[in-house]
């Protein structure tokens, strides 16, 4: 039998965070002092480091404990400090969270700059579990994730799993330190600092409004898991043409074998000869994208007016009251050029403008009520980041003039949608994209849809939540090179 009162003064023993290389990163100390780390036929060059200090960096292939060098003067810890600091920057690491040389879970990091910050925990705290983490087989490695969280954690424990359960209510924390199979302080913490628990008010039900702010309430689970997993910025999975199944299966036909039967033939009902194409018609065949834009003649700055003009203006203001009863709240409703799902125009043009003749390079929104740009102050490197960006998803071999991303006001569609929200603010994107190349190539000026946007990026660059306004597209725009034969 358990003696009366022991159960209570049960302390659980601290969890040691240790740094660890990614299991396909090799470190290579040279003679001169430069160190590199290396994988897949890649070297990635990290300064220079002292003789000790290398020997000790090649602990991380196994742990080192962030506690053994991360608030010490010595000079040897600071260099490792460093070290590990930058490895961290390039995502080269994961984390080790282990109590008694026993693995609990290891953290990989999903965000650039994740660091593993363990939140404080008191007594008299309430934690809950996010209504946005999931926990799933990946592998054969069991998940615990949310789109919110910088980093995912990799469960070693098995008892983590039921501990994870248990806090789908809330919990106060000096009475989940005294259950069997306490993931300890510093495990919550982590937990906490990436959302994937968040504190609650004591008697707070933990539910939906009281996650987060009123931008958070209006996101549905599979809404938010989708937004963060297919755009770049907030995941570390692989991404974008990488062929993944090329090895597995033969690609799937172009077009689709057609169903057996009769068919009915419509050819005798089209135009003979391109010149009797309706003008629209002509437009749409005339539609290409452009990757490669002329240096030497950069679009101006009227041209880019007249272009948003005819592709993005607000030409129409109206408000209506919601379907939701005789008092429903009041709508606004800006009407642009282009259909958008129950007129929610939820979509914004920011553009990184690199060669504009008449326009500073820079950043700017598109104010399409006002039709004007509003210049936004972001960092050099940071725009440089977005136009390479945006130079890569084409493989061009310069950045577009200008680069247009296209963003979601995710609350506006949310706001009425229940479970369609982010479909249709995909769907809302590919009608803008049509139409920008449309008014592109009316105009003579060449585009390219970019499928691919970094939404961290971005979020640092407005300072705006990647939950609140974030990208969900690109747009390249500028004056094509001129191909060999054409005008
Ligand atoms: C949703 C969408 C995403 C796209 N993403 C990219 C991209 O990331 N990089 C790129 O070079 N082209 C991209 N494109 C352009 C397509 O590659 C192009 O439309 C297609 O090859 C057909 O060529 P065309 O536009 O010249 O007719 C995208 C097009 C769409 C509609």
């Amino acid at each position: 039998m358990r003696a009366a009162g022991k159960k209570r003064g049960r302390r659980t023993a601290p969890a040691t965070i240790s740094a660890r290389l990614s299991d396909h990163v090799m470190l290579e100390a040279h003679a001169d002092g430069k160190i590199a780390a290396c994988f897949e036929g890649f070297s990635i060059g990290l300064g220079t480091i002292s003789a000790g200090a290398a020997e000790r960096a090649q602990d991380l292939h196994t742990g080192l404990p962030l506690a053994s060098f991360t608030s010490s003067r010595r000079s040897a810890d600071k260099e490792i400090d460093l070290l590990v600091r930058r490895l961290a920057r390039h995502g080269l690491l994961e984390y080790c969270v282990a109590r008694n040389d026993e693995d609990l879970a290891v953290i990989e990091p999903q965000v650039a700059d994740y660091w593993p910050r363990p939140a404080r925990l008191g007594n008299a705290d309430v934690v809950v579990l996010s209504r946005f983490a999931y926990l799933r087989r990946r592998g054969s490695d069991m998940v615990l994730e949310s789109p919110r969280a910088g980093a995912l954690f990799r469960i070693c424990d098995p008892k983590i799993a039921t501990a994870i359960a248990m806090l789908a209510t809330p919990q106060r924390i000096n009475q989940l330190r005294r259950q069997d199979g306490f993931p300890g302080d510093e495990f919550l913490g982590l937990l906490l600092d990436c959302h994937i628990l968040f504190k609650s008010a004591p008697g707070d039900s933990g539910l939906r409004s009281s996650e987060g702010g009123d931008s958070l309430v209006l996101w549905d689970f599979h809404d938010l898991l989708f937004h963060a997993r297919s755009t770049a910025g907030r995941h570390a999975n692989p991404m974008g043409g990488v062929y993944p199944h090329a090895d597995v299966m033969p690609p799937l036909p172009a077009v689709r074998p057609p169903w057996p039967g009769k068919k009915i033939d419509l050819a005798k009902f089209s135009a003979a000869h391109s010149q009797d194409l309706s003008p629209f018609a002509k437009l749409l065949r005339a539609r290409h994208s452009t990757r490669s834009f002329d240096g030497q003649r950069p679009i101006t700055l009227a041209e880019l007016a007249r272009f948003l003009d005819a592709g993005a203006r607000v030409l129409s203001r109206w408000t209506r009251r919601a379907d939701v009863g005789e008092d429903g709240p009041l709508v606004e409703y800006a009407v642009r050029p282009y259909p958008s799902a129950g007129a929610n125009y939820g979509l914004e043009l920011y553009l990184a403008v690199d060669k504009c003749d008449g326009l500073a390079r820079g950043f700017y929104h598109y104010d399409a009520g006002g039709h004007a740009l509003v210049p936004i102050d972001v960092h050099a490197q940071e725009l440089e980041a977005m136009l390479t960006g945006g130079a890569l998803a084409m493989a061009a071999p310069a950045a577009p003039q200008v680069l247009i991303t296209i963003a979601a006001r995710f609350g506006r569609v949310s706001w009425k949608y229940a479970s369609i929200a982010y479909s249709l603010v995909l769907k809302d994107l590919g009608v803008v994209m049509q139409t920008l190349y449309l008014a592109a190539t009316d105009m003579g000026l060449g585009g390219c849809a970019i499928g691919i946007a970094n939404i961290d990026l971005f979020a640092k660059m407005t300072g705006i939540d990647f939950h609140v306004e974030g990208p969900v597209g690109q747009f390249a725009l500028g004056r094509g090179v001129r191909s060999v034969g054409s005008g």
